[in-house]
């Protein structure tokens, strides 16, 4: 078993060591929060979108896709409340010179308290063993309510300085709960500053009259302006989405825990436009689409939770996260929003256009509300690569690290390795991996022993090792080695193809 800050650790060093994802820039020392994904990382990346993109896109007749550019008129941050509101409460400590947001420091001070709650929880658990009545321990034990009181009073705190950016009140409230610098210890803090997220450049030459544009810091703008083009050449009758894969860019304050909080970054988001007066129905409908696409991934629903958000974005009415268990915790994976019609009302207001929709059941216009899903597909395949890490000790005394990856997102699907570099068994294997190849990513090796092949394609979570060795030349078969249970059957080359096509139909 490998504890937590161990497993964190662990999969980063394991991801650079069998190509899944790299430091962007390595050999210029790095470039920070941003990353590469290598020969395994990219494969994987692709199935997840293509998995995402079968779910909403292709399962759906009322759900279509769009790939907009990253650069957007510069306007659409304004009516999207970017340009103003995109902002974290950013503060400094004087004396190690790191930079933190201001939030995040309260709420990391929330969690030392919620810990030590449950610590009282569970020794009280295991000394009550199965009469523990959790519930009435918690509204009854003196320590645990002044605990708790705390919490609400400090999130009462902050979330109403946050909501009226009343910058001064943040500090105080970092002040009076004497939260120090991780690094320095110390409390010698700047005021508290607004940052907002969004990079900018320059489009155009000097000479032409450059103007300042974004990185678009999410895709569901590209969707929200397309709204008009693609309902009225689509004939899309409410309701109905708009899906789409791309880059996002966001100046992170604090960017770090790997692939987790990235500056560069890839979103899938669906926005979905409804009546106005049935968007929380939407929402809930989306709330367990989302889980269930969550579940069939085949990981354990123990490892999600939903998340409601205490403090809602500037256009929202409703908000759930989506939280999955990652090394460091349960963290944000996926949100789902219920954005009201505040962005297509406000592109309305800045471009002069009439964006409605005429309900022929209705017979009246109005502007749709928007139910939005919104996934990371970095922080998705973070999530997996958590769930598949996995050092086991064999009976023989031997370790291996399998990544037990669901086997229809696996980098590789099937290797072929002959057994031996001679007696025409490369020839034949080569021969099975042409065939393979046309419907799978496939792996052909030949170099080393059979036991650290089969090690490598444990280590990047091929499903399948197909061995050819004498015999094969004799009656046509191989053997096929399942990589979890590692047990090996002896099958007819013809019956490869659908042995593979039918565990790979099987999610779960
Ligand atoms: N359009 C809504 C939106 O962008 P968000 O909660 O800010 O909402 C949606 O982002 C998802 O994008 C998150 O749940 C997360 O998976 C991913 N994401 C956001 N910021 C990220 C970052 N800096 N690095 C990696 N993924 C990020």
């Amino acid at each position: 078993m490998v504890n937590n800050e161990d497993k964190l650790k662990k999969i980063i060093a394991h991801s650079k060591e069998y190509g899944f994802v790299f430091q962007s820039s390595e050999i210029y020392d790095g470039l920070a929060a941003a990353y590469d994904y290598g020969q395994y990382g990219v494969e994987l990346k692709n199935n997840i979108k293509a998995y995402w993109w079968k779910s909403m896109v292709q399962n759906h007749e009322n759900i279509v896709g769009l790939d907009a550019a990253i650069f957007m008129h510069p306007t659409t941050w304004k009516a999207s409340g970017h340009v103003d509101a995109f902002n974290d409460p950013m503060i400094d400590n004087k004396d190690s010179k790191k930079r933190y947001r201001a939030d995040v420091l309260v709420e990391d001070h929330i969690s030392k308290i919620e810990s030590k709650i449950q610590k009282e929880v569970d020794k009280a658990a295991k000394r009550f063993g199965e009469a523990f009545d959790e519930k009435q321990f918690r509204e009854t034990n003196p320590r645990v309510v002044q605990n708790q009181e705390k919490i609400e009073d400090i999130k009462k705190r902050l979330y109403s300085a946050m909501e009226e950016e009343r910058l001064d009140d943040i500090k105080k409230l970092i002040e009076d709960l004497e939260i120090a610098c991780p690094v320095s210890g110390s409390r010698n803090w700047t005021d508290v500053r607004q940052f907002n997220l969004m990079f900018s450049t320059e489009m155009g030459s000097l000479s032409e009259g450059a103007s300042k544009i974004y990185l678009r810091p999410e895709t569901a703008q590209g969707i929200f302006v397309n709204y008009l083009n693609i309902q009225k050449t689509g004939r899309m009758k409410i309701p109905f989405g708009i899906a789409q894969i791309g880059k996002a860019f966001r100046n992170e304050i604090v960017a770090r825990q790997f692939i987790f909080r990235m500056r560069e970054f890839e979103q899938m988001e669906m926005q979905f436009f409804v009546r106005p007066g049935e968007e929380l129905k939407w929402f809930e409908y989306w709330k367990e689409q989302r889980m269930k696409w969550h579940e069939d991934m085949g990981i354990p629903s123990s490892e999600y939770r939903f998340h409601e958000h205490e403090k809602l974005a500037h256009y929202a009415n409703a908000a759930f996260d989506i939280e999955f268990n990652f090394p460091m915790g349960f963290k944000e994976l996926e949100g789902i929003h219920s954005r009201t019609d505040f962005d297509l009302k406000s592109h309305q207001e800045f471009s002069g256009k009439k964006i409605q929709y005429f309900d022929p059941e209705l017979n009246e216009s109005y502007v749709p509300y928007v139910v939005e899903t919104s996934i990371g597909v970095d922080r998705t395949f973070l999530a997996v690569l958590t769930f598949a890490y996995t050092e086991e000790k064999l009976e023989d005394g031997s370790e291996r690290v399998v990544m037990k990856i669901p086997p229809f997102l696996s980098p590789v699907k099937a290797a072929v390795l002959p057994l031996v570099k001679k007696d025409g068994l490369p020839e034949k294997a080569m021969e099975i991996f042409d065939t393979l190849k046309q419907d799978y990513m496939c792996f052909y090796e030949e170099k080393d022993s059979i036991g650290k092949r089969y090690r490598r394609q444990d280590a990047i979570g091929t499903p399948y090792c197909i061995t050819v060795d004498h015999q094969t030349t004799e009656d046509n078969t191989v053997t096929i080695r399942e990589r979890d249970s590692m047990t090996q059957e002896r099958v007819s080359i013809d019956k490869i193809a659908s042995i593979i096509s039918d565990r790979l139909k099987s999610k779960k």
